[in-house]
């Protein structure tokens, strides 16, 4: 089944044509989750997943948002327990390297700091995904100089007894790759491998055993080809199967059956 296991039809960019870009996933006969990104995102992912039957739900405050708001437990425990079969996932939350600037601006005294503090809020989730036996959505992404953002996602989850999870739109090396999946955790794939021409992706794509790939498309980011530079959606995942197939030499019937049940499998789809 065609799955889309990581967007963000919560997120304003949607606010116009919501109902039609939901519309075309109905026709598409498939299935989304809607990735949270903070409380309100989360509230309106839990929303979708209740008027909408192919709908999931994720949980989280993501990393470049910790100094925007603090990490809500009780809401969020609340969310779970009142909507339990439609939150399927705790996330995005993560490290993210990249825009650490940005948290400075927001008041953060310095880079160490940030990371503290994103590493800090990325471990309730953690504990907030274990607690209620729920898989995590993890988001990496490296700095320009910095590229110590996915060993240190490694570690963290590895120290906190994290058990299962995604680690979503993989931008890690292969070495990294392979220690996550040793780790039991996933790799999602997005858009990204239509158009990467580092050779990175498609290396780790190769090698990935198939009962560890997802794809996503992390709409409204990220559009595959040919419909970059425009507002990503769920059914352009099917771009993602079909550079994956070609990648790993099977067939896209093949890669949407496969990550489609590695979906269902991980995340409880009911
Ligand atoms: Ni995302």
């Amino acid at each position: 089944m065609l799955i889309d296991s990581h967007c963000h039809l919560n997120f304003k960019a949607y606010k116009d044509d919501l109902s039609e870009v939901i519309g075309r996933c109905h026709q598409a006969g498939m299935k989304v989750i809607n990735v949270g990104a903070a409380l309100v995102s989360s509230d309106k992912a839990v929303e979708l997943a209740i008027a909408n039957d192919n709908m999931y739900a994720a949980l989280g405050l993501h990393p470049i948002h910790v100094y925007d708001e603090k990490f809500n437990l009780v809401a969020f425990q609340d969310l779970i327990d009142n909507n339990k079969d439609r939150v399927v996932a705790i996330g995005e939350t993560g490290l993210d390297y990249f825009h650490l600037w940005q948290c400075l601006e927001k008041g953060a005294g310095s880079i160490e700091e940030v990371k503290k503090k994103q590493k800090e809020v990325f471990v309730s989730h953690i504990k907030l995904a274990l607690d209620n036996d729920l898989p995590l959505i993890v988001h990496g992404r490296n700095g320009k100089e910095d590229k110590t953002a996915y060993q240190d996602i490694y570690n963290t989850l590895k120290e906190a007894g994290a058990k299962k999870g995604v680690i979503h739109c993989y931008g890690g090396d292969i070495a990294e790759a392979k220690k996550f999946v040793a780790l039991g955790f996933h790799l999602g794939f997005t858009g990204i491998v239509t158009f990467d021409k580092t050779g990175v992706l498609e290396e780790i794509v190769k090698w990935i055993p198939t009962d560890k790939m997802l794809i996503e498309t992390d709409a409204p980011y990220l559009s595959p080809e040919p419909y970059r530079g425009k507002r990503n959606e769920p059914i352009y995942v099917r771009h993602v199967a079909e550079k994956v197939a070609e990648i790993k030499g099977l067939s896209v019937e093949e890669v949407i059956e496969i990550s489609g049940n590695n979906a269902i499998e991980l995340f409880n789809l009911k």
